[in-house]
């Protein structure tokens, strides 16, 4: 059986986070080879350990995705590694504290915004022309359900997400006939360490009340594991989603698509 990546290469940034590793373990359970980019270097080193204990053929690359000389370093170090980029998942980012926008810290906001959007825009920046000059090649961003509503005490990160899906658009209107599809996912309430992050500051430390009460604003009345993004991105990664492009895919049990009457 031929497996879905096999023979591709591909890069995934934030990769020693929960949505990117999970991610990553994917990608490289259906064939591909991984460059996996964060800003941990211990939790980086870690992940692709556990990864080539496991066989599969990953590289590590320690970078600040918000920086333009590290973003330009890691997708040279895939090109000179494999001469080819044909996935990326453009995901590294971060919480950021919450408050209300008319006391916002304003230092906070530039680094939110910084960690969280120019990051992206580099990604697609450097990235992009590699697979533009290849004529192929397939890129998700993270954006989030922040991307769609307003999310109180979180202006900058709700900011940088709708930000995610203008960026998502107009680079896929801009590649897809140079053969490169731009999509991106927005993940609802998934049970990783920024979302710890955002809950122990909106519940006062009691993070399993928090994932209750969030659970309920899904259908599926729970929130979701990182594997449920991860399978996502990997089918937009591949080519049989070759006709989906500068889409916004939701992955949050149903929580944008009703009000729930019923809790
Ligand atoms: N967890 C959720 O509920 C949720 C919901 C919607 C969207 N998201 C998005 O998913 C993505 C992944 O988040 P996660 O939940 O896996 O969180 P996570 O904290 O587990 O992972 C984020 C990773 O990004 C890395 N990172 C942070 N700043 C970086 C930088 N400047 N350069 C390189 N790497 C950096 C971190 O070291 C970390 O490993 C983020 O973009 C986040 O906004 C998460």
């Amino acid at each position: 059986m031929t497996l879905r990546h096999q023979g591709k290469t591909m890069i995934v940034t934030g990769a020693a986070g929960s949505i990117g590793l999970a991610t990553c373990e994917i990608l490289c359970r259906e064939g591909a080879r991984v460059m996996l980019v964060d800003i941990a270097a211990d939790r980086l080193e870690n992940c692709t350990t556990k990864l080539r204990g496991a066989g599969h053929e990953v590289i590590a690359h320690v970078a600040d995705c918000a920086d333009e000389a590290a973003v330009e370093s890691y997708a040279r170090a895939a090109m000179e590694a494999w001469g080819r980029i044909d996935g990326f998942f453009n995901n590294a980012g971060i919480e950021g504290s919450l408050a209300p926008t008319h006391e916002y810290d304003i230092a906070e906001f530039d680094k939110i915004i910084r960690v969280n959007l120019r990051s992206m825009f580099l990604g697609l920046r450097f990235v992009l022309p590699h697979m533009v000059a290849a004529g192929r090649g397939a890129v998700v961003n993270t954006a989030s359900i922040g991307s769609e509503r307003g999310l109180a005490g979180a202006c900058a990160y709700n900011a940088a997400k709708h930000g995610a899906v203008g960026l998502t658009r107009t680079a896929a209107s801009e590649v897809a006939q140079k053969g490169v599809r731009v999509n991106c996912v927005m993940p609802g309430v998934i049970e990783t360490p920024l979302l710890v992050g955002m809950l122990e500051q909106m519940f006062d430390g009691d993070v399993r009340a928090g994932m209750d009460k969030l659970g309920q604003t899904a259908t599926l009345n729970r929130v979701g594991q990182p594997r449920e993004v991860g399978d996502v991105v990997s089918f937009l990664l591949s080519d049989e989603a070759s006709y989906v492009n500068g889409a916004k895919w939701e992955i949050d049990g149903g929580a944008l698509a009703t009000i729930r009457n019923d809790i």
